[in-house]
């Protein structure tokens, strides 16, 4: 499946911000319309020859068209949006079946003032438009449970698929790519369309499994970095694959070592540093895997100030994604409980990279961080004012300090059965509740992995 290009994305976009408008200028038919109708209808097309649908719409407040975001969107796009919501329109699926004119009856349906999703999609059906659906606030949640179940299935795929991997290295075969490849880039293309579903999924930690899991982990976390930094497929793939392989290299490591609990000897520090190494030289052996992934992996315990380890390998000119996983190593080690240490909670993990940010780690990659996370990342448990306590599950792009949660205990202290998912504040700026304090989930006997991974409502 090829990416529709940013170009063509935009396109799409304001030619339909255009042809809305265009409706209220002029009669139906009128050559001034058909022209922006016309090229609309070749354009998606074209790109369903790639793919089997096209969404747009408005996600988390952002407008997109399939994998490309609009973060500042020009004014018509802006436009577009607006009028979106007003409708109640999360957003418009294209799939074959698309005709010029059907475009043109529904453009006009949308020009219309007063006229909510329901109500265009009766009109739709009644009037026969073929190839264009809507999705609405309702199915809203329901897209994203969809969207949520694939990232956990995918994720589920990518642990085992990572201890195979570690197996097979363990017993002295040297790994094929294949699987681990296809699983990189499945994520790879939810990591676009929804990086915060993915990353949710990092805070599903095994404390048995800790090698996995956060090799795991350190691939979604690098590649929804990636994802916010408007990397392209291959480089995001790249990415996940350094994020899922950069610790292969402890396979040779000494288990006693590995999972010593106290502090290391010298003697036992100088065998783990060699991971970095190690890890490099079974990549290299690895068929269909870039060049620029063991590179990575050889640089992920040298800092940004160019401290760390292998110390001879401190003066290479390592690239970003080096940098990228280097910082969602540090950001799943420090969230995660192991035998020596306390988990940090996730808003308390960013403040500390962030006084790490510009020295041991790249700055701009820290902000990116704390900027796709947003005031309260997911897996922080919260306190709102109206004393329901409830785990965050999505950031709030636009308004940080309000993102979407999911209610675990109701007001008076019961635990809910199912959690309840809330938007602290709506598309329309309707507020539901405000946040007033981090809770300790310890504290409150709650399973923030739990509740992240069950996607019923
Ligand atoms: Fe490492
Ligand atoms: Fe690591």
């Amino acid at each position: 499946m090829s990416e529709i290009g940013e170009d063509v994305a935009q396109r799409l976009a304001t030619l339909l911000s255009g042809a809305i408008k265009g409706t209220s200028l002029y009669p139906a038919g009128h050559p001034a319309t058909l022209g922006p109708l016309q090229e609309m209808a070749s354009i998606v097309e074209k790109a369903l020859r790639t793919r089997p649908e096209i969404g747009l719409g408005v996600v988390d407040g952002v407008f997109f068209v399939e994998e490309q975001m609009f973060y500042t969107p020009s004014a018509g796009i802006e436009e577009l949006a607006v009028r979106l919501q007003d409708r109640e329109i999360n957003g418009i699926v294209f799939c074959p079946g698309v005709a010029v004119d059907g475009l043109g009856r529904f453009v006009t349906l949308l020009g219309k003032s007063g006229l909510k999703a329901d109500e265009i999609t009766a009109e739709m059906t009644s009037q026969g438009i073929t190839g264009i659906s809507l999705i609405t606030a309702v199915d809203e949640e329901e897209e994203e449970i969809r969207r949520e179940e694939a990232c956990l299935r995918t994720h589920q795929e990518a642990l085992e698929s990572i201890e195979q991997l570690f197996r097979d290295v363990e017993q002295g075969r040297i790994p094929g790519s294949d699987r681990i490849g296809t699983i990189v880039r499945e994520m790879a293309s939810l990591a676009v369309k929804d990086p915060a579903a993915l990353l949710a999924l990092s805070m599903i930690k095994d404390y048995d499994n800790y090698t996995f899991t956060h090799s795991v982990n350190v691939g979604v976390i690098a590649m929804a970095i990636a994802s916010h930094l408007q990397y392209g497929p291959e480089e995001m793939e790249a990415v996940g694959m350094a994020g899922f392989l950069h610790d292969v290299g402890k396979v040779r490591v000494e288990k006693s070592i590995l999972n010593k609990p106290g502090k290391l000897t010298p003697g036992e520090f100088e065998a783990m540093k060699k991971h970095t190494e190690s890890g490099t030289e079974i990549i290299g052996k690895m068929k269909g895997i870039s060049p620029k992934v063991a590179q990575a992996v050889l640089g992920h315990h040298i800092g940004y100030n160019r401290k760390g380890y292998p110390e001879w390998a401190r003066e290479m000119p390592f690239t970003a994604i080096s940098e990228i996983v280097a910082a969602a190593d540090c950001y799943d080690a420090i969230t995660t409980v192991r035998v020596y240490q306390k988990a940090l909670n996730p808003r308390e993990a960013i403040t500390h990279l962030q006084t790490i940010a510009g020295s041991y780690l790249n700055g701009n990659i820290v902000a990116t961080l704390r900027e796709m996370m947003g005031e309260y990342p997911v897996g922080t448990v919260v306190r709102l004012d109206t004393n329901e306590i409830a785990v965050v599950y999505r950031p709030n792009l636009k308004e940080s300090h309000a993102p979407k949660v999911k209610i675990v205990l109701d007001a008076s202290g019961r635990r809910l059965a199912v959690p309840l998912r809330r938007k602290l504040v709506d598309d329309k700026g309707n507020t539901y509740a405000r946040i007033v304090a981090v809770v300790d989930p310890l504290v409150k006997n709650i399973d923030v992995a739990a509740c992240l991974s069950m996607t019923a409502r």
